[in-house]
Parts: C-alpha cells; sequence; structure tokens
C-alpha cells in the first residue's frame, strides 16, 4: 500500500546532487522544533563564550531551559474553546486582563487554546472573574486551577462572527505522508533530517507539556507550596517524539532551600514532621496522596494509577486536555540528571539527533520497541547505544562523560545519593568534532556496529566510551551513566536482542545494496531509509535477495565490501557519499 503511495510521487531530479556534508549547526537551525528553535534565538542573544574552532553559537545550558520555560508556563492559561470561536475578540477578552505574550489553539477532543500572557498578575486577574459551573443535578469540586472552559453567552447571535481556527499540529505524520517525504528526499542525509524534522517536538508540543507540568505542580503545591514539578526524559532532553510520554519529576528540594536561607542567629527552627522508615516510604506515601488528589480533583487527570511497589514508584494518568500520557515520580534528580546529559550530547552535533530519531523509528516500525513495558528494549536503551557509537567513531562525533567530567568547574559539582554525576553544564566549553562522516554513512555503520558487538561478553559504557566487560550475565548491558552498577537495559530477554541485531544486520546490508544499485525512480520502491522502516518491504527485499545467497555469506560478502570501501576512505560513491575525513 505504501509502495503505491510512494509510487504516485515522482522523485526529485535533484536526487543526482547526493549529500555535501553541511556544517552541522547549519543544519541543525534549518530544523523547526525546540532546540533548534532554542539555538535560533541564542544565535541573536551577545555574551558569546570561547567554543571550539569551528562553532562560536553560545548555547544555553539545559537548567536555563528549564527555568525560561516553567516561568514562561507560569504565566500561561489552557482554555478548552468552542469548535468555533471569533479569535480576535477572545484574544480582546483575555487581554482585559493583561498584554498577552502568545498564544496557540490546537485540537484534542475539542478545540484548546494555550495563552501566554506577559505576567503571571494576569492570569490571577483572569480567574478571579471565573465562576465555578453549575451542572445541575451533578456537584462540582471547587477546585480553581488555570485550565478553564470558555462559553459562548449567546451564540446564536455571533453565529456569522466564529470562524474556524488554525490548529497548532500535536502529532506525528501518517506513515503514507512520512513514505512519500522520504521518498521524495535528495539522498539518505536528507531522509533522515526530513525524518528529525516531522517527528520532534514541536515549541507548541513543548510548551504544553511545561504548562501540564505547571498545572500539576499547582495540584501538588496545595501540600507542598514550594515544590516543582519538572518534565525530564524525551520531553526535554531533545529526543522527544511527538506523542512521546511525560515524564515528571515532583521536586520537593526547592522547600529545603528556602528553609536554609531563612535561618539566621543562634536558632535553628525546624519544622515538626512526621518520620518514616525510609526515603522510599516517604516517596510512597507523597505519591499515594498526590496521586489521590489528582485523582479526586485533578482537572483533566484521568485513568490515575498508583504504582509505588515499582523500583521508582511512579503515579501513571492521561491529561486529557494535553493528551499526554503521564509518569509522575519524586525522589528520581539522577534521571533529570541524566536528561540533562542527553539534552547536551543532543545539542553538540546535528547528527546526534537525526541518529537517535531514525533509530528510535526503525526499532518502532520492526516492533523492536513498545509502550507497554516488557523485555524490549527502550527508546532511553536505544539513545544510550548511538550516543557510545558516535564515541567509537574516528575522529569521536561525541565526548566521553569522564571527559565532560573533566571540564567541569566548581558550579558544576553534583552529588546526587552519593553517586557523582558532575559534568560541564555549559555546552560552550565542549570543543565540536572535525568528524565529518554523512549520516548515510552513519546509519550504515550503526547498523554494523551492533550487528556484530560481542553483547555475550561486553558492556556498552558512555561514561568511559569503550566496551567493558559485562559484571553480570543479562543479554544487554548498557551500563547506567550515574548509578554505575545500573544496567539501563536489564530488562532485555535474549530473544529479543537475538531480533535486535538480525534486523540490525538486515539493515546494514539493505542500505549496503542500496548504495551500489538503488531502484530507479519509476520502479516505485521505496528506498534508503524508507526501505527500512517499512518492516514488509523490508522483508520482501531481503527476501528477495536472500533466495541468491545464504544470510551468512551476504553477511561476510557485506563485511568485506565494507572493509575494502573503508580502505578506499569512503570516496564518493554514485556522487552521494560526502567524504569520510578520518584524521
Ligand atoms: N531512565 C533511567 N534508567 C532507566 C529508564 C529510564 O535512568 N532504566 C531515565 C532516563 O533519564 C529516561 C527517563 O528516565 O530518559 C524516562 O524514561 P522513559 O520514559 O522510559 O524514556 P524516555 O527517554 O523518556 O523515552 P520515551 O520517548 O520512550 O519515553
Ligand atoms: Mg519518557
Amino acid at each position: 500500500m505504501v509502495a503505491c503511495s510512494v509510487g504516485l510521487l515522482t522523485r526529485l531530479s535533484l536526487r543526482v546532487q547526493r549529500s555535501q556534508v553541511q556544517h552541522p549547526l547549519r543544519r541543525l537551525l534549518s530544523c523547526p522544533g525546540t532546540v533548534a528553535a532554542d539555538l535560533r534565538r541564542e544565535e541573536q542573544s551577545s555574551g558569546s563564550a570561547e567554543t571550539g574552532s569551528e562553532d562560536r553559537t553560545p548555547k544555553k545550558r539545559f537548567s536555563e531551559v528549564q527555568n525560561e520555560r516553567r516561568e514562561q508556563a507560569q504565566r500561561t492559561v489552557l482554555i478548552h474553546c468552542p469548535d468555533k470561536i471569533n479569535e480576535k475578540k477572545f484574544l480582546k477578552f483575555l487581554s482585559q486582563h493583561g498584554p498577552i505574550n502568545s498564544h496557540f489553539f490546537y485540537e484534542s477532543f475539542g478545540l484548546y487554546a494555550a495563552v501566554e500572557f506577559c505576567q503571571k498578575e494576569s492570569v490571577t486577574s483572569l480567574q478571579n472573574i471565573t465562576r465555578t459551573p453549575s451542572l445541575g443535578p451533578e456537584a462540582a469540586i471547587p477546585f480553581k486551577s488555570r485550565y478553564l472552559n470558555l462559553k459562548l453567552r449567546n451564540s446564536l447571535n455571533q453565529t456569522s462572527e466564529l470562524s474556524s481556527i488554525q490548529c497548532s499540529n500535536q502529532s506525528s505524520p501518517s506513515s503514507k505522508k512520512l513514505y512519500q517525504l522520504l521518498c521524495c528526499a535528495e539522498s539518505v542525509d536528507d531522509q533522515l533530517n526530513t525524518l528529525l524534522r516531522e517527528f520532534q517536538l514541536t515549541e507548541e508540543n513543548t510548551r504544553l507539556r511545561y504548562l501540564t507540568c505547571s498545572l500539576i505542580e499547582d495540584v501538588a503545591a496545595a501540600y507542598f507550596p514550594d515544590c516543582a514539578v519538572r518534565p525530564f526524559g524525551s520531553s526535554v532532553n531533545s529526543f522527544g517524539k511527538l506523542g512521546c510520554d511525560l515524564d515528571m519529576f515532583l521536586d520537593l528540594d526547592e522547600i529545603g532551600k528556602f528553609t536554609a536561607q531563612k535561618t539566621s542567629g543562634n536558632f535553628l527552627m525546624e519544622f515538626q514532621v512526621k518520620n518514616v522508615p525510609s526515603e522510599r516510604v516517604a516517596t510512597q506515601k507523597i505519591l499515594s496522596v498526590i496521586g489521590e488528589c489528582l485523582d479526586q480533583f485533578g482537572p483533566g487527570c484521568v485513568g490515575v494509577q498508583r504504582i509505588l511497589n515499582a523500583r521508582c514508584p511512579l503515579v501513571r494518568f492521561s491529561h486529557q486536555a494535553s493528551g499526554f500520557q503521564c509518569d509522575l515520580t519524586t525522589n528520581n534528580r539522577i534521571a533529570l540528571k541524566s536528561s540533562e546529559l542527553l539534552y547536551m550530547y543532543g545539542a553538540l552535533d546535528s547528527r546526534v539527533r537525526a541518529l537517535v530519531f531514525s533509530v528510535r523509528c526503525w526499532a518502532r516500525a520492526h516492533s523492536l520497541t513498545s509502550s507497554i513495558p516488557g523485555a524490549w528494549i527502550t527508546n532511553f536503551s536505544l539513545t544510550m547505544m548511538v550516543i557510545f557509537f558516535l564515541q567509537r567513531r574516528s575522529p569521536p562525533i561525541l565526548p566521553t562523560l569522564d571527559y565532560l567530567k573533566t571540564l567541569a568547574d566548581a558550579e558544576d559539582k553534583c552529588i546526587i545519593e552519593g553517586h557523582n554525576c558532575t559534568f560541564v553544564g555549559d555546552l560552550n566549553r565542549i570543543k565540536p568534532s572535525r568528524n565529518t562522516e554523512t549520516l548515510e554513512l552513519l546509519l550504515k555503520e550503526f547498523f554494523e556496529y551492533f550487528g556484530n558487538f560481542a553483547f555475550n561478553k561486553n558492556s556498552i559504557n558512555i561514561r568511559q566510551g569503550r566496551e567493558q566487560n559485562k559484571p553480570e550475565s543479562s543479554p544487554l548491558h548498557i551500563q547506567n551513566p550515574f548509578e554505575t552498577s545500573l544496567n539501563v537495559s536489564k530488562n532485555v530477554s535474549q530473544s529479543q536482542l537475538q531480533k535486535f541485531v538480525d534486523l540490525a544486520r538486515e539493515s546494514a546490508w539493505i542500505l549496503h545494496q542500496e548504495g551500489k544499485d538503488r531502484p530507479s525512480p519509476s520502479s516505485n520502491q521505496p528506498w534508503g531509509l524508507a526501505a527500512l522502516l517499512l518492516p514488509s518491504v523490508a522483508n520482501n527485499m531481503s527476501l528477495s535477495k536472500k533466495k541468491k545467497k545464504p544470510a551468512s555469506e551476504r553477511i561476510k560478502n557485506l563485511l568485506d565490501s565494507i572493509k575494502s570501501s573503508g580502505a578506499e576512505n569512503s570516496t564518493a560513491t554514485n556522487g552521494r557519499r560526502a567524504i569520510s575525513t578520518q584524521a
């Protein structure tokens, strides 16, 4: 079916002028999205710090991005609107409460508007004229939040003024559209960048994630007034795909900070508190109450589950208004730190995100990953594998975590629960890589590398950037970067790992064959990344070729040919491959 839709499009004649290695930053800036948007804004700001020889654009720290977006979310309200609305009048009505900085509409089982005021006071002013609905026979719990409902008075009189609203897109493209886009691309590199552009979180989706956290923070603040609810994981580490879950961290440490500042003189005042046997029990009790609160009072929070006996206790729920599946945890600060680390890796070189997105989409397309927890590999593990692979290139595309630690200053020092989580927070202190390999080459070599990795004896370790002996017998061992005794992929079974290895080998082979005989534009066949993402097509292609040679021979031939092309130092093939400058 997809092959047919692909056939509707003629490939651009430009395809003969295959990819050039673009400057990493220029490539990144051509993709509208969160990190790219932040970097674009940064470009205009002053205060440039000394960076490596190539890239002198100042980049924001993770904590700066988090703080700015959190503050922005606190000035924002979420409004459920009638399906048709007069936008101009709507904004005029709201601006009685103060100037509006930005707004956008989106659809999620109804029309919603996220409206950001310039000042927080405007939100309070709007809340002051907002009433609690009277529901007839039902009763409302009068919880006042920033999630509001707009009703039209005399809607019949206004019909002529109402119009449909331009909505911001919150979902990833359909498979059909994606394959069309991929097949129209100019090169495999262009395909990877297209995939990134289509799947990465948009500016609006990112705002909605921070806003949702901020709304949940308001509920938790009823008990813990100085708490913060911070997004972590793929919502903020720059590897999030549209539709990914929203991981939230209920940060109660802010409370301690405020208290510490207020102490003075010889007296030390402490709150009377209840003691519980352990940190874990405290976490469980807090989450249990917040979960109950979200369930009973939290506007738009449905399907609340309290999963308190998990290794990391959590409250899981759906936030109806935003459409996000949310996981709320507390006492999970290390995960926030690993999100910061991944954010740094994602911002260091634009090829990182493009490669991670492609590998994540490839794994999803082949059912290697799933939204249901189980023995499969996770997106987090896949990201760690890509980072490790990029640390192993020559010259390396990404630095090791140990190296990032050597660049840290006093401000970066961070010990969490006895684990040293120190690494440099200022991206501008890290020199850009001299490696100029194309995405096409990297994707092929990623599959090749992990298709032949000695998983039975080696562990993946991004702290040192080299393979290490496995400390335990799990089929796949990826060391947690901060809690080094933990394996982030402990859940992965031998059969799932084998499936990953088999598919990686097949994919390396498909890409390699493609480099030699790409299907002609008239053949209506998906090519490059499109062929890899479509399991049935990929299977058909490999099956038809399997008839020619046994798998072992094909793999051997592949390895031989890759070795020999490596010896030629990756000179251009079909005019597509840019030069690999191995220094
Ligand atoms: N995490 C971890 N160790 C694990 C699993 C998760 O440290 N074994 C941390 C990581 O920081 C991860 C975050 O928890 O980014 C959220 O986990 P998860 O939602 O599983 O992964 P994401 O990176 O958010 O990816 P996805 O898009 O699949 O949600
Ligand atoms: Mg997640």
